[in-house]
Formats: structure tokens, sequence, C-alpha cells
């Protein structure tokens, strides 16, 4: 189905053949569960998916075959069928694998451990069993037209969400109580779940970027980070607002301002074919010319999807992962922050849409600071 009625299974089945080919695979076995979801809409917590170019096969156990065999017949997900599995589940994949006749066959390794493996090795030892590194993650990156749909409407309500925060921060309120209001307004704007434990952190908490709600009561002169996200249709979106009680001091306002134009600069930054890197340089930047290099401690944004944390990443290049390079059709958040020890944080974040030439904002709340 093409369009934003539906994801459109078809192309994303196209694209996983050709990554298949590419990689001279016969199949992959996808066990990621953010993975078997995009590739069949299948959403229970546990399943491998079995994709060959042009058929798959879903394993699922006996708590999840009636499920399953609903959710792909209730989506009109093509070509793929359930397979209950009985026994272990290594004894089933190397009974289907054997079955379909597969000689090379990729796992996906950041979530296959070493035991599981060498038990898929023992149960098909025909079977050359190929790593691969975010085949799947890579092609999640780029939403398509369903999903860019979804995220407009989500970004939508959590502005909704934002745009009340200052009605649900109040003076002597702990930090738990104010979490449980932020999750009902959640809820109430219809998400169907938060999308990761919500975090306010006052005052000197607020210094520590992904501080744990506490029962610390909200006083005079604190700065108030306030960071939160709801699942929509399986679709994560995330922002952060920072509030100050009472009025702020010239610091925090100082802080506050910087951190403003850092993020104004890291949506300016942003086109496709820019790397993530670059566009985290430009949020840095800003605060090392305010002589607040050191206070930024985290990344400047993270990719969205059916996970909270996906590619992209706006951060600085490492050795370890390639630098990712933004291209239309990309989400991604832009949460550029700043602590301080013993004296608190700022962090301003929203969510964006890469387009043809720049990007679009999902989320549109104010971006003042919040003065409560
Ligand atoms: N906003 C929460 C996170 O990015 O981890
Ligand atoms: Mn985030």
């Amino acid at each position: 189905m093409q369009g934003t009625t539906g994801p459109d299974w078809s192309a994303r089945h196209r694209r996983l053949a050709s990554t298949l080919k590419a990689r001279s695979l016969d199949a992959l076995v996808v066990s990621t569960r953010a993975n078997v979801r995009y590739l069949c809409g299948f959403g229970g917590s546990s399943g491998l998916l079995v994709a060959a170019p042009d058929r798959r096969w879903l394993l699922v156990d006996g708590r999840y075959a009636q499920e399953a065999r609903e959710e792909l017949a209730s989506r009109a997900v093509p070509g793929t069928d359930i397979e209950r599995i009985d026994e272990a589940t290594a004894d089933a994949l190397s009974a289907i694998v054997a079955r379909i006749g597969l000689r090379r066959v990729g796992f996906e390794a950041r979530d296959v451990t070493v035991a599981t493996i060498e038990s898929w090795r023992e149960g098909a030892p025909s079977v050359e069993w190929i790593r691969t590194d975010g085949a799947i993650e890579e092609q999640r990156a780029v939403k398509d037209a369903f999903e860019q749909a979804v995220f407009r409407r989500a970004g939508s309500k959590l502005s909704d969400v934002a745009r009340i925060l200052c009605s649900l921060v109040k003076i002597q309120s702990s930090e738990i109580e104010v979490a449980r209001a932020i999750d009902r307004a959640l809820e109430s704007a219809g998400f169907s779940g938060p999308a990761f434990p919500t975090i306010v952190a006052s005052g000197p908490n607020s210094a520590r970027p992904h501080a744990r709600p506490t029962d610390r009561r909200l006083a005079a002169g604190d700065l108030v980070v306030l960071d939160f996200g709801g699942v929509l249709d399986g679709y994560c979106v995330d922002l952060s607002r920072t509030a100050s009680v009472g009025n702020p001091s010239s610091e925090a306002r100082r802080l506050y301002e910087t951190v403003r134009e850092a993020q104004s600069a890291a949506l300016a930054a942003i086109r496709p074919g820019e790397s993530g890197a670059a566009v985290d340089a430009a949020a840095r930047g800003v605060l090392a010319r305010a002589g607040l290099a050191e206070t930024f401690l985290h990344a400047t944004g993270h990719g969205l999807g059916l996970e909270v944390h996906e590619a992209p990443r706006l951060g600085r290049a490492s050795g370890r992962t390639a630098p990712s390079v933004l291209a239309e059709g990309m989400v991604c958040t832009v949460e550029p922050g700043a602590y301080v020890g013993g004296f608190g944080g700022v962090r301003i974040e929203d969510d964006v849409l890469v387009t043809g030439s720049g990007c679009e904002a999902l989320t549109d709340a104010p971006r003042d600071l919040l003065v409560v």
C-alpha cells in the first residue's frame, strides 16, 4: 500500500532484497524487535523473521501465533508466512533453513548473542552464517510517506503537551509528581505510552542530563529540565523544555539564551548531504564561543522512529561508528544542552524532518524559557 494510510510493505521488501543481493545473502534472520516490526508489522516481544528476497517466514511461539496471523492480515502484509514453533528456536530455525535450502544467511550482529549464534551454527552447520551490521536500521532511517504522516501527527500532539507545561510544573511539587502529570498529559493527548521514562530534573539535579525524577520539591530559583516523549502508532517523538521557578538569575538567563542560539544554529545547518557531525559542530561552536564548551555533555541529536534512539546520529565523529550523513526523509531530534555542576542545566529539544532543502519542524511549541 502506497501513501499515508499504511506502510508501503512492498517497497520495504524490495529494499531488503537489494540489501541481500549486495551482500550475496540468500536470506537475513531478523531478530531486532523494531526491525521485525518494520518489515512485517508484527509487534510482539519475541519472534524471528527469516527474510529472503521474495518471501518471508515469521517464527513465533504459541503465545503469539494467533496475534501474528491477525496483525499481518489486518495490515495486508504481502508474502509473509507465520510459522508457529513449539520446539527450541534454534531447532525451528535450522528446520526452516533446511526446508528452504538456504546456504548463506545473515544475522544481526548487534542483537544476536554469541551463545545464540553458536546454537544456530550447531543447528545448521552447513549454512554459512554471515554477520551484518545495521542493514535494516539504515533502511529505517529514511521515513516513507506513511511514517512522515505519523510523525507530523505525533509532533503536533507532543507540542500540545509542551504548551501546557506551565500548568503542570508547580513550585513545591516533587519531580516525581511533575513527571506523573506529564505522563497523564501524554496519555490524554492520545499517545499509547511514554517513549522513555519522563525526565524532570530540578535545581542541581538539572545539571545531570538524564537524571531520574526524585522526591525533591521544586523551589524558587531552580532551573527545571523537562524531557518527555510519546509513542504514536509505534513511532517515538521526544521533546525537552526548561523552566525557571520564579525569575531566572542572569546566569540562568545567559545559559538559556546560549543553548537556544546553539539549537537555532544546528537547525539552520540541517540539510540533505550534511553530516551529523557538522550539525553537532554548529551547536557546539555557539556554546564554545560563550565559554560553555565543557558544559555540553551529549550529542546534539539522534534519529527517531520505532525506537527513540536510532540513526542518524548528530554527534562528534567517532572512530567506532560511521558518521551519519543526512538524507531527505530522516527524522531527528535537535537537543543541545548546557549543564553546570552544582548550579543547574538547560536543554531545548525539538524534532525535525529533513526535507529536500533543509528541515521541517515537527514540534513547534514556543521555545522561550518557561517561568513558573
Ligand atoms: N530525550 C531523551 C533522550 O534523548 O534520551
Ligand atoms: Mn532526545
